[in-house]
C-alpha cells in the first residue's frame, strides 16, 4: 500500500518520493525526520517557516486525497468528479512527515492507507469503519463511527498544531497519558494553544490558529477539505509575504 500510493503520488512536492520496492521493502527518497526540527524546536522557527511548513503538510495530505484509484473495480474517474476523494491516509501525524533536502515537510508512511468505494448510482462515499484511539485521531474514531477522509484533515488540525506550539497533542500544559488524550478527544476537548500565541498579533501565526479550528470541527461535516485549507493558507501567505 505504501509503495503504491507513494508511486501514484510521485508528481508531489509533498510526498515522500518511492524509487522503488520489492515485497514489503522499499526505497524511498532519504528525508530528516520532523521530531527534532518541530517538537519542542518549532518555535524557534520564523513565523514564514511555520506558515511554510503548514502550506506543505496541507499540500501533501490534499494530494494524497486526490489520488485515482484505476484498478478495475473501481470505474468512477475521481478526477471529473471534485467531490469525490480517493485516499484516505488514516495515520496523518507530525513523526509521519519528513524534512525533504530541500527543507519541504513531506508526507510518507501510508501504511495505513484505504482507498475509499463510493456508492456507483449516487456517487456517494460508502466509509469504512476502524475503531482506534489516540491523542493524534479524530472523535468518530475513537467513537468507531463511519469514516471518511475528513479524518485526516482532523489530524491535519494536530500537526498544524506541534508547527504552531512545538507540542504533541495533549502535551501541553502537563503530559497527559493516553487514556485522558483519548478521552479528550472523544468529547472535543482540543490540545490547549498558549496564550502567548493566541495573542500574538503575527498574521502568519493568526492564519495558522485558523485553519487548526477549523480542522479540528468536533463533526466531519464542518470541516473544510485538505484542498480547500491548503488554498486558504496560500492565500494567506500571498496576502502576508508578496
Ligand atoms: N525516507 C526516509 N528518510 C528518512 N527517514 C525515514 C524515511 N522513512 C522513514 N524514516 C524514519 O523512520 C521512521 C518510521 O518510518 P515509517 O515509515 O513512519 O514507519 P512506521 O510505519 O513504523 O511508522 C520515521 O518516523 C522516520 O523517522
Ligand atoms: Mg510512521
Amino acid at each position: 500500500m505504501d509503495a503504491v500510493a507513494s508511486e501514484r503520488l510521485t508528481s508531489s512536492p509533498n510526498v515522500a518520493n518511492i524509487y522503488g520496492f520489492c515485497g514489503q521493502s522499499a526505497m524511498n527518497e532519504i528525508a530528516n525526520p520532523t521530531g527534532r526540527v518541530l517538537i519542542k524546536g518549532a518555535r524557534k522557527l520564523s513565523s514564514h517557516q511555520r506558515l511554510s511548513y503548514a502550506i506543505d503538510v496541507a499540500q501533501g495530505i490534499a494530494a494524497a486525497h486526490g489520488i485515482e484509484d484505476r484498478s478495475p473495480k473501481h470505474n468512477i474517474t475521481f478526477s471529473s468528479q471534485i467531490n469525490l476523494v480517493s485516499l484516505v491516509h488514516r495515520d496523518v501525524r507530525s513523526t509521519n512527515f519528513l524534512i525533504s533536502k530541500s527543507g519541504r515537510m513531506i508526507l510518507h508512511d501510508f501504511n495505513c492507507a484505504r482507498f475509499m468505494t463510493y456508492d456507483e448510482s449516487t456517487g456517494a462515499s460508502c466509509g469504512f469503519y476502524k475503531r482506534e484511539c489516540d491523542q493524534d485521531r479524530a472523535p468518530e474514531e475513537c467513537w468507531g463511527l463511519p469514516l471518511s477522509e475528513k479524518i485526516d484533515v482532523y489530524s491535519m488540525g494536530n500537526v498544524f498544531y506541534t508547527i504552531l506550539t512545538g507540542y504533541t497533542p495533549y502535551t501541553y500544559p502537563k503530559r497527559y497519558t493516553l487514556e485522558e488524550a483519548s478521552d479528550f478527544v472523544r468529547h472535543g476537548k482540543t490540545p490547549v494553544i498558549p496564550t502567548e500565541i493566541i495573542e500574538n498579533r503575527n498574521p502568519a501565526l493568526q492564519a495558522i490558529i485558523k485553519v487548526i479550528r477549523d480542522c479540528w470541527a468536533y463533526h466531519p461535516k464542518d470541516r473544510p477539505s485538505a484542498a480547500q485549507v491548503a488554498e486558504e493558507l496560500s492565500v494567506a501567505y500571498k496576502r502576508i509575504y508578496n
